[in-house]
């Protein structure tokens, strides 16, 4: 069976996932693609699939059996909320939405349709060197992990559209989620840092140092540089009670010459995590072709929505700022420490 996917979004990301189910992945077909630049969309549709006006339109179609969410984080909630009155599966990028009261409404709307349709973003978790670290920690051979140490650089961001509030609300989201993910925790307050600036960044808060409290009390440093020219570097290291376990260094050609010996860093996110987007994408398909979500849920979203939210009151309180979850439904599995037993 092919599933019939329509894309809504088709910038920077949404043309790579274009790519990756049309030229990459089987079982899959883009019949639709909407943007509201409409000549973007056009130029992004692949041979054959129709350019919708508008996303409802795209949602509705009958063609169209399952939706993928590329657009604007602000664009999210009307989006799945319109594909989950339709009871249609969607793959929503990161963030899920922007605010704690949409994150909410797009919970309680997926549990009164009564099954997972929602799944995010977060692709770190598809990563075989995150899925091997996981491995290790769950098997318990080194104890109860105690600390995480979470490093996230961007050579470079986008001018004039990424602001001050970005590596906290939109950057960070991606580090609570595998905090959470590979600790089997939950994020009981933030506290947040601002060292000195980089010239490099103007009026950007860069690099930001956070501090996340685990409901365990397992703590994560997270270090987010999104400005640092050399590349796209991603570091995770877990302290257990009796051994360390790291994200190895990515295997790359060694290059000796005249400047010494070397080997490249990944330019940016596509490249560091192109076979973890493919396999998110494999999962999601399997799930969605079966009328349902598996991977990183909306209460997932939920979870970094918050985060995110009290990092941002954090950096100006600067001081320890509470994350207050709900109780967690059923439909997204037992609570966190239940799950890791
Ligand atoms: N998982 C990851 O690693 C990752 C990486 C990059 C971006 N993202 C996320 O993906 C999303 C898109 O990011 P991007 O870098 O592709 O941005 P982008 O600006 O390149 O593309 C977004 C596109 O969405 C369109 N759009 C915005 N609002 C819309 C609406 N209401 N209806 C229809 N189209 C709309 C815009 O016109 C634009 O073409 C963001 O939520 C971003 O955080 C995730």
């Amino acid at each position: 069976m092919t599933l019939r996917v329509g894309v809504i979004g088709t910038g920077m990301i949404g043309q790579d996932h274009i790519r990756r189910l049309t030229e990459v992945l089987s079982g899959v077909e883009v019949v639709g693609v909407t943007d509201i630049d409409q000549a973007r969309a056009a130029a992004a549709a692949p041979g054959g699939a129709e350019v919708f006006a508008n996303p409802s339109a795209l949602i509705s179609s009958s063609n169209v059996q399952a939706v993928v969410i590329c657009s604007w984080g602000p664009a999210h909630e009307e989006q799945l909320l319109a594909a989950i009155a339709a009871g249609k599966p969607v793959f929503c990028e990161k963030p899920l939405v922007t605010s704690e009261a949409a994150a909410l409404r797009v919970m309680e709307a997926e549990a009164a349709h009564g099954r997972r349709l929602v799944q995010v973003g977060f692709m770190r978790r598809f990563d075989a060197d995150y899925r091997r670290l996981k491995a290790v920690i769950d098997g318990g051979r080194l104890g109860a992990p105690l600390m995480f140490h979470s490093v996230h650089r961007n050579a470079s961001v986008p001018g004039g559209l990424y602001t001050s509030d970005m590596p906290l609300n939109d950057t960070l989201v991606h580090d609570a989620d595998i905090s959470r993910w590979l600790l089997s925790d939950e994020v009981a307050g933030v506290e947040v840092r601002v060292p000195r600036r980089s010239s490099r960044g103007g009026e950007l808060r860069d690099p930001v140092f956070v501090l996340l409290h685990m409901a365990s009390g397992a703590l994560v440093d997270v270090e987010i540089s999104v400005n640092i020219a050399y590349g796209y570097d991603i570091r995770g290291e877990v302290s257990c009670e009796t051994g360390v376990a790291a994200l190895p260094n990515r295997p790359a050609t060694v290059i000796s010459d005249a400047n010494g010996i070397r080997q490249a860093i990944p330019e940016d996110w596509r490249e560091r995590f192109i076979e973890a987007y493919d396999q998110e994408f494999r999962e999601w398909i399997l799930a969605a072709s079966h009328g349902t979500a598996t991977g990183p849920s909306t209460w997932d979203g939920y979870a970094a929505t918050l985060v995110a939210d009290a990092a941002l009151r954090a950096a100006f309180s600067n001081s320890f700022e509470a994350v207050k979850m709900i109780a967690k439904p059923g439909l997204y599995g037992p609570p966190a420490a239940l799950a890791a037993e």
